[in-house]
């Protein structure tokens, strides 16, 4: 498969289908190597990452069941299951974010995709390297008391998290694409 080919393989893969092995360090280094070659206005760097593994994950499963609490007390017990049970299944959660800076040439948009961009190249560097990865916001990623409780400084602002893990056997097939919207146009002045 050439390299265009296999960046047109890449889907999401649903939380439920991830199992373990989760990328080791070495495999980590090497898709953030790639997740950073990003285009990046400024070379300033608005990203950065925080590993959920292991013990972790529970807490971070707390965390995300306690806050949804906190929002809305009469959060639906399957939603809270839900969100109890997600980092639970994936070997790897990557809490994702941007770091803002006030600079007079790059304005925060531009920060923001930049940050997005790197996380684009992240989910293809675990493709690449076989593993599945979805990227997921939702209430949660939205939550001043989750992003603080992840060490999140002021300035930073949670992008949603990404799920990573070996893809289980049980994973459906790639959808069909749907068809193409016509969003791209010649433009002749
Ligand atoms: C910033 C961002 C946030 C997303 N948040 C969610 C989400 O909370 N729930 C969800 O089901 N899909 C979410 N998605 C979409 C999935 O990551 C994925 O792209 C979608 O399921 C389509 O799969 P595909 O990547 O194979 O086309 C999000 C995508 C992006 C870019």
């Amino acid at each position: 498969m050439n390299n265009f080919d296999a960046l047109l393989a890449r889907r999401s893969i649903p939380v439920q289908y991830l199992t373990d092995p989760g990328p080791d360090d070495a495999q980590l280094a090497a898709a953030f190597e790639l997740a950073l070659r990003a285009p990046d206005h400024g070379r300033l760097q608005p990203w950065h990452y925080r590993l959920i593994r292991g013990a972790a994950r529970t807490k971070f499963s707390e965390l995300l069941v306690g806050r949804a609490l906190a929002r809305d007390p009469a959060t639906p017990a399957p939603q809270l299951d839900k969100l109890r049970n997600r980092p639970l299944q994936a070997p790897l959660v990557i809490a994702l974010s941007a770091v803002l800076r006030q600079d007079p040439k790059v304005p925060e948009i531009e920060q923001l995709l930049a940050a997005g961009s790197a996380a684009m190249n992240l989910l293809n560097a675990f493709h690449l390297q076989g593993f599945g990865a979805i990227w997921l916001t939702g209430p949660s990623s939205s939550d001043p008391g989750v992003a603080a409780a992840l060490g999140c400084q002021p300035n930073e602002r949670l992008l949603g998290f990404m799920y990573v893990g070996t893809i289980s056997a049980q994973a459906p097939p790639a959808l069909a694409r749907v068809a193409r919207a016509p969003f791209v146009e010649e433009w002749r002045g």
